[in-house]
């Protein structure tokens, strides 16, 4: 089972996307994983799914409950609230779960003195001058989810400094793959209600770095287990990044209806958008040997085989 045999496990937000895919992995690498989750967004099929995980539906803000589960080793706090629009339209909440939901799930590190893997976000960039981006481009938020992942971070660098916990802050690009939200379900759900026209929100011209959940699972196991991430921030994505609207056809042409579809743009973003992501990954790949496999053109046609769309 390696490093993590033996070590009691608790994911926040597990019964969310990405929290799936890590304790799908997880619950190979221990026998003692908990799922820590509302299921405000999460859904109890992605809890079914990992038969082996211990669940606990319940919220983050009530550190009551959080406190009183059993002692834990290693923390991944995935939890969130995670639509940038819905943060411009309630500052509040975000931030009650993103920055406050974030401290008190420190509050359970530092009194089992765990370790602590937090998942932040491009949004902490805001729209980079600098691309692809490095982790020292620093923090210029542009939405109240940015922001409220910044002061995550913070919270995280000062329990690190000043409790000396063990923690590692990855931030993650656009994260896709099965059982995800996000543009490439909405694209493959407008195509399933009308084959004829593909409607984009905004531009088209925002680009984004897609990288696989698989990839991202391998990068948080990796940090998990790693003595010498203690303290440090990572990149994770791909690398590479494209327009939405050359998303949009490449999808169309995996789909073999680019002759037949219409793509339009409704040319007004959402308030937050970012304009591009694209990530430099060079130091998650020279410090923890992490290298990002799936390709978007492969991981498109698994979705859409997945879905089983009948055009
Ligand atoms: N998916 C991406 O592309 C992406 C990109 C950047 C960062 N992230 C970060 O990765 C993490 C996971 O994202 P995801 O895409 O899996 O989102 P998700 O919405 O699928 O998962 C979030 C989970 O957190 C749970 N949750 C929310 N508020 C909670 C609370 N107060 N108490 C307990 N549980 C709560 C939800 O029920 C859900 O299961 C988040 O922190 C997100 O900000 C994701």
């Amino acid at each position: 089972m390696g490093e993590l045999e033996g070590k009691r496990v608790m994911v926040t937000g597990g019964a969310g996307f990405i929290g799936f895919h890590l304790c799908n992995k997880l619950q190979q690498l221990t026998n003692d994983l908990t799922i820590y989750d509302n299921l405000s967004s999460g859904k109890i099929e992605n809890v079914k799914d990992v038969p082996q995980a211990k669940f606990v539906k319940a919220d983050i803000l009530d550190l009551k409950t959080l406190c009183s589960q059993p002692k834990t080793d290693l923390i991944y706090h995935l939890a969130a609230q995670v639509v940038v629009p819905y943060s411009m339209e309630n500052p509040m909440e975000d931030f009650d779960t993103n920055a406050k939901g974030t401290l008190c799930v420190l509050e359970k590190a530092r009194k089992d003195d765990a370790k602590l893997v937090f998942a932040s976000s491009a949004a902490v960039y805001g729209n980079p001058t600098q691309l692809p981006t490095t982790e020292e481009y620093g923090f210029h938020p542009f939405s109240c989810y940015g922001l409220s992942k910044v002061v995550g971070e913070e919270y995280c660098q000062m329990y690190h400094e000043q409790y000396g916990l063990d923690i590692v802050i990855t931030r993650f690009a656009n994260v896709y793959g099965l059982r995800c939200h996000g543009v490439i379900h909405d694209f493959l759900d407008k195509i399933a209600q009308n084959p004829n026209k593909l409607e984009i929100i905004g531009t088209g011209k925002q680009s984004r770095d897609f990288v696989h959940v698989s990839d991202v699972v391998d990068l948080l196991v990796t940090v998990g287990q790693s003595k010498t991430a203690n303290g440090k921030t990572y990149n994770v994505g791909f690398g590479k990044t494209i327009k939405i609207i050359d998303l949009a056809k490449m999808m169309l042409t995996i789909l073999g209806i680019q002759n037949k579809t219409v793509i339009t743009t409704t040319g007004v973003s959402w308030q937050g958008d970012i304009h591009t992501i694209w990530f430099d990954n060079s130091k998650a790949k020279q410090e923890l040997g992490w290298n990002p496999k799936v390709t978007l053109e492969e991981a498109i046609k698994e979705v859409i085989a997945d879905r089983n769309l009948q055009l």
